[in-house]
């Protein structure tokens, strides 16, 4: 069987103003309106025969959010509430540390929430669970379509004898500049880092301990002095603060012999800024996306999305504008990644 496990405790700044400290990218709804969230789409992605109930892990303040969702849909999952953020690699190890408890055989698969997908994405990564149970740390690529700085890259060591579809990992390389992007991408080995792995719970637990042995103590404690609320568990503020805050890539990926690298080909973004929203939205015959009570007049190549008044944009190209009940956002479509600089100045983010 294989446990999903659901990273949704990012604060997602790079879409500001509709995602906040208060409630990041991963509670809003894929495109506008009421279709489903991030997070309910990644859930709902992967269910069925082999696929036990999700492990979610959230900041602590957010549990509420993931407990309400997942009610929503009908679906069941352990929710674990961090104190404090310690970016993926502490959270990992939490849930890992418990579906240890419940089973000895438990094999992960680690979700980001926040992510359009199209394709069978769950019978793809199924595809590796005996690599897995076999010891093997299984990240997932994706064949690259153009040189995004946004997202890391993997590069292909060769394929790995005896296992079909996988491969040896030749190195990481996390959110390059254009010029480094564009020659990963001439070089022809290297995929998307797509941030969806795979093992089996013991197996991440023992090279965590082997690469890691402080994170693997302050997490430990943290599991074994859980409290509990009526949305789940929440781990001892005190242990998990003392942990590393580092993602799994580079406490354990990076180092492990046990690492291998698994292309998959489907349809993939992280949504994570206006310019990729627009790019999965659908465009009216100006290029436009819009969403809320929008008049558009002249404008072209634009994403503007209201949510409770009337917006009209006249005689713009290639902009951004986001109205919420309390900020405005108004950007060049081409450099929204740079937001992120806007949420820090306010402190937003804590
Ligand atoms: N529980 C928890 N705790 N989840 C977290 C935390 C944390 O402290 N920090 C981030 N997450 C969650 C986010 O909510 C998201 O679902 C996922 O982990 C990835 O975090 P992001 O902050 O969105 O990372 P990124 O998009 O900048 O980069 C990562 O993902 C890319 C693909 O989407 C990297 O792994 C890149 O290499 C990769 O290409
Ligand atoms: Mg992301």
């Amino acid at each position: 069987h294989i446990v999903p496990l659901v990273l949704c405790g990012g604060t997602g700044s790079r879409l500001w103003p509709v995602s906040r400290t208060e409630s990041p990218k991963q509670f809003h709804a894929v495109s506008g309106g009421n279709s489903l969230s991030f997070l309910q789409a990644t859930v709902q992605r992967h269910t069925g025969e082999r696929m036990r109930d999700p492990i979610l892990v959230t900041n602590a303040k957010h549990a509420h959010y993931v407990r309400a969702q997942l009610d929503e849909i009908q679906m069941r999952g352990e929710i674990i509430g961090e104190p404090v953020a310690r970016n993926t690699g502490p959270a990992v190890l939490a849930a890992a540390l418990k579906a240890l408890k419940a089973d000895r055989d438990a094999v992960l698969l680690v979700l980001p929430a926040d992510h359009v997908i199209e394709g069978d994405v769950n019978g793809q990564v199924s595809a590796m669970y005996d690599a897995a149970q076999d010891g093997r740390i299984i990240t997932y690529g994706i064949l690259p379509a153009y040189p995004e700085t946004g997202y890391g890259y993997i590069t292909d060591g060769g394929p790995i004898v005896g296992y079909d579809g996988l491969h040896h990992v030749g190195e990481f390389v996390e959110k390059p500049p254009l010029d480094r992007a564009q020659a990963l991408l001439d070089g022809g080995r290297a995929y998307w880092a797509s941030g969806i792995s795979m093992f089996r719970a013991e197996t991440i637990v023992e090279e965590y301990r082997r690469f890691d042995p402080g994170t693997f103590m302050a997490v430990f404690h943290a599991v074994a002095n859980e409290t509990r609320d009526t949305y789940g568990a929440i781990l001892d503020p005190g242990a998990f603060s003392q942990a590393e805050s580092q993602p799994t890539e580079i406490a354990v990926f990076e180092k492990t012999d046990a690492i291998a690298l698994a292309p998959l080909s489907i349809g993939w973004n992280d949504v994570g800024s206006w310019e990729a929203m627009h790019s999965i939205g659908a465009a009216d015959d100006a290029g436009n996306v819009l969403s809320g009570d929008v008049i558009s007049i002249d404008t072209r190549n634009s994403l503007v999305r209201s949510q409770d008044r009337l917006v009209a944009v006249v005689g713009l190209d290639d902009v951004v504008v986001i109205d919420t009940n309390d900020a405005l956002l108004v950007a060049s479509r081409t450099k929204s990644q740079q937001v992120k600089q806007a949420v820090q100045t306010l402190h937003l983010e804590d």
